[in-house]
């Protein structure tokens, strides 16, 4: 008899022909998010998980699905899982890193660019039928090129967005939790520098590190008000290492230029304050959806899968 297992939200059709091959598949290609409750249901006789950020696998789920053995992310990110319930159950986590870096950084960079040039504020108001001709004084922004890139957060991600940077001639400071190998740094063209160097220095600032508690409102009032006046911040890695009241107060008042925000507190119920303001650009978490590489974490989440239930070995195991 083949494993069972749930794909918790709709995949593509390849991904679940494939997981079809090894297992007894429960798919929800409906994609209607399911409830800790319908999920701890859907769960109870499987041994296996494919499931999204969507998905809170906690403790509490657990404790109703005594068979599971593998929960296997479509996501770098794994926030929503919590490890230590996983490897206290027995039960293996995975993710899918690597495959989403460039696809990740070339959204960082749409959004950098749309930001400083107020793309998507002036298409809104040339929509809205305002435009009556050029004028010299017409949305002016911010320049990109030879403007100082601040990156924190230094991994894969951080490390795709600086190397694009060259081409902007731009100056690339960056800190991180540990300072990357001089090899790397030569690499990315970049300079470690102190946190607090790096808000007074960056024109803009971009993130790039996994929200954790550590991370939690890891840019809070405090370091907003450490940033350069007319700066711009960038954030593509998770809602929850922004304090989004203080952003939006910080933004109010002018004391930083703009952000470029794909991750949100609570989202997709982003704080509704975003809205009014003009000096944002705002996506709905679309940073890593090219449709290859969402094809490819779909696929290597399955491939996780399949290898967790048949050698007890998936390549990205989260809690070894
Ligand atoms: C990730 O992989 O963590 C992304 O946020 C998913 O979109």
């Amino acid at each position: 008899m083949k494993p069972k297992i749930l794909v918790t939200r709709e995949v593509f059709d390849d991904v679940l022909d494939y997981l079809g091959r090894h297992f007894d598949v429960t798919p929800n290609q409906s994609d209607a998010p399911m409830s800790p409750e319908a999920l701890g249901k859907a769960l109870a006789d499987k041994q296996g998980a494919l499931t999204t950020l969507t998905e809170r696998v906690d403790a509490a789920l657990l404790s109703k699905c005594p068979g599971l053995k593998a929960v296997c992310n479509i996501a770098v990110g794994y926030n929503n899982i919590d490890l230590k319930a996983c490897s206290a159950a027995g039960v293996m986590a995975t993710n899918t890193p690597g495959v989403l870096d460039d696809s990740t950084a070339d959204f960082t960079w749409a959004l950098i660019l749309a930001t400083a040039r107020r793309v998507t504020e002036a298409e809104a108001w040339l929509r809205a039928g305002q435009w009556r001709g050029w004028k010299l004084k017409q949305f002016l922004g911010t320049d990109v090129h030879h403007a100082t890139l601040g990156i924190l957060g230094m991994g894969r991600i951080g490390q795709a967005v600086a190397r694009r940077a060259r081409g902007f001639d731009m100056t690339v400071l960056y800190h991180n939790t540990r300072r990357l190998s001089a090899e790397v740094e030569k690499n990315c063209n970049a300079t470690y520098v102190t946190m607090d160097e790096l808000l007074s220095r960056a024109d803009i600032l971009t993130l790039h590190m996994p929200y954790s508690p550590a991370t939690h409102h890891i840019m809070d009032a405090a370091k907003l008000a450490k940033m350069k006046p007319g700066a711009i911040l960038i954030n593509a890695a998770r809602g929850g290492v922004v304090d989004d009241a203080a952003l939006i107060d910080a933004l109010k008042r002018g004391a930083i230029a703009g952000a470029g925000l794909d991750v949100f507190e609570n989202e997709p119920a982003l704080n509704p304050e975003f809205l009014k303001l003009t000096n944002v650009v705002l996506t709905p978490h679309i940073a890593s959806s090219s449709e290859t590489t969402r094809r490819n974490m779909a696929m290597l989440a399955a491939e996780n899968l399949v290898a967790a239930l048949t050698t007890g070995k998936p390549p990205n195991l989260l809690n070894p």
